[in-house]
């Protein structure tokens, strides 16, 4: 048998510490599945006094990420430190450049620099190899990168932030606060270190940015993503999709238009029939829209610990295995630069909710402005008593779905129902998303 796989893990936190806990679980499989085997043999994080609950005694302690990936002691470089730059940044460049193959988790270091770190690990013969940056446990990586390999994708989408979508799940079926289940998020493990990342859709965009390379063949491009947040969502939201047949789910979509590639992050209605409409909880799903294998979805647990470790040990594996995959599937130099699709030609259906004065002809006018643009309504509803779902006294709340339109015409609607007067708050629009 080879000399065992040297690992240097830096970052042991909810990640990391699992990572460890996995890989001494299942190391008389992974010896046998790998034909090697695989050692934790140097460790870094911030404090080297912290319980981890894990037993590091036989792995040597670096005060310094960027010293452990040079370290000649080490074969690999295990990064869950996270964040964009800093250590995480200088210890992956560091480990590439002196020639290990790095695995991490960290998609907002991939969203920024992933093309760059991926050329690199290119010019040094090295795997740069990142499973559990997109939906945790989930394989999508591997599935975009080799599995769909004989196809040709024309939309890629779905739940990949866990910490949304549970919070959107336990709001919508327990009627519970966002900020009590945000606590709950956190307490799980599930949450970013900063969760404004979670819920302002910017780690799903940066999961987007990467599944958009994989898929498409096109070079990362995470500020070509359209964002938007749940911090808008409210349970009369919720509650509005529950009666029209939806359910609202943060929903990363990238698609091939004829006019360019649409990336967007979105809370996003999808029909209660749809498969990732079932999607609840920390669960993410991914859904592939393919020639040959018409449609597939992914679905499993999309953040914690111990569902990350595993993608984060399957990447190790491949690389005690001699695995070297491309990161994006393509050699660097063959992967487009992104031809954005401006988010203004999108066609596609509309929920609208707007909250109006209670006076006679309200509805009709604000029917009237849709009208005269030629968008078509499938339903508009005044929904229960005035001043009901906390809209200021003498307010009703008017909920709309509209049939495909784009969304320049829609917003242009919008803003002459304002101008009308009509209406007491600023109006409330959110995608629908069909199979
Ligand atoms: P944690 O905050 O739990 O752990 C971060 C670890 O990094 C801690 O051990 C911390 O040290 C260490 N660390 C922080 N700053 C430094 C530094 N300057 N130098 C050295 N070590 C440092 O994060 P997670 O484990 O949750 O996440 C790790 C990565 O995995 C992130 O990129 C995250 O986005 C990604 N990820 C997380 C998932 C999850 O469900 N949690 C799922 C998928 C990906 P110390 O413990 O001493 O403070
Ligand atoms: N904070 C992320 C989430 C972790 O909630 O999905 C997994 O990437």
């Amino acid at each position: 048998m080879p000399a065992p796989l040297r690992i240097g893990l830096a970052g042991l936190g909810t990640v990391g510490a699992s990572v460890v806990r996995l890989l001494d679980r299942q190391a008389a499989a992974l010896t046998a599945r790998t034909a090697r085997r695989i050692e934790v043999s140097a460790v870094n994080a911030r404090d080297p006094n912290k319980d981890r609950g894990v037993d590091l005694a036989r792995a040597k302690w670096f005060g310094d990420a960027v010293a452990l990936a040079r370290s000649p002691d080490i074969d690999i470089f295990v990064e869950l430190i996270g964040g964009a730059d800093g250590p995480a940044l200088e210890a992956v460049e560091a480990a590439l450049s002196a020639g290990k193959s790095c695995v991490t988790a960290n998609k907002a270091l991939l969203a920024k620099h992933g093309l760059r770190l991926a050329r690199l690990a290119e010019e040094n013969g090295v795997a740069l190899s990142f499973e559990a940056s997109v939906a945790g446990g989930v394989p999508i990586v591997k599935t975009l990168r080799e599995g769909l390999a004989g196809n040709s994708i024309e939309r890629v989408y779905g739940i990949l932030n866990g910490t949304c979508n549970y919070i959107l799940s336990r709001m919508e079926r327990e009627g519970l606060s966002f900020d009590a289940c945000l606590k709950e998020a956190q307490r799980l493990g599930y949450a970013e270190a900063d969760p404004t990342f979670d819920i302002g859709g910017f780690d799903t965009a940066h999961k987007l940015a990467i599944l958009t390379s994989l898929a498409f063949g096109v070079q990362i491009d995470a500020e070509a993503v359209d964002v938007e947040g749940i911090q808008s969502i409210r349970l009369a939201d919720l509650e509005a999709a529950d009666e029209l047949g939806y359910r609202v789910k943060l929903l990363g979509v990238a698609r091939r238009t004829p006019d360019g590639i649409e990336q967007r992050v979105a809370p996003t209605m999808a029909p209660k029939s749809s498969a990732i409409a079932q999607v609840m909880g920390v669960t993410n799903a991914v859904t592939i829209d393919a020639d040959a294998v018409h449609e597939l979805t992914l679905v499993g647990p999309g953040a914690g610990g111990e569902a990350t470790a595993s993608a984060v040990v399957a990447d190790i594996a491949d690389i005690a295995r001699g695995v070297r995959s491309k990161p994006f599937g393509l050699p660097t130099s063959e992967l487009a630069p992104l031809e954005p699709a401006p988010m203004q030609l999108h066609l596609g259906g509309y929920y609208v909710r707007l909250c109006a004065y209670d006076r006679p002809g309200a509805a009709a006018a604000i029917a009237a402005r849709f009208a005269e643009r030629d968008i078509s309504l499938e339903s508009i509803v005044q929904r229960r008593r005035p001043g009901a779902e906390g809209g200021p006294p003498g307010t009703a709340p008017v909920v709309l779905i509209t049939y495909a339109t784009h969304e320049k015409t829609l917003r242009e609607a919008l803003e002459a129902a304002v101008a009308d007067g009509f209406l007491a708050e600023k109006p409330q629009f959110i995608r629908i998303e069909r199979e």
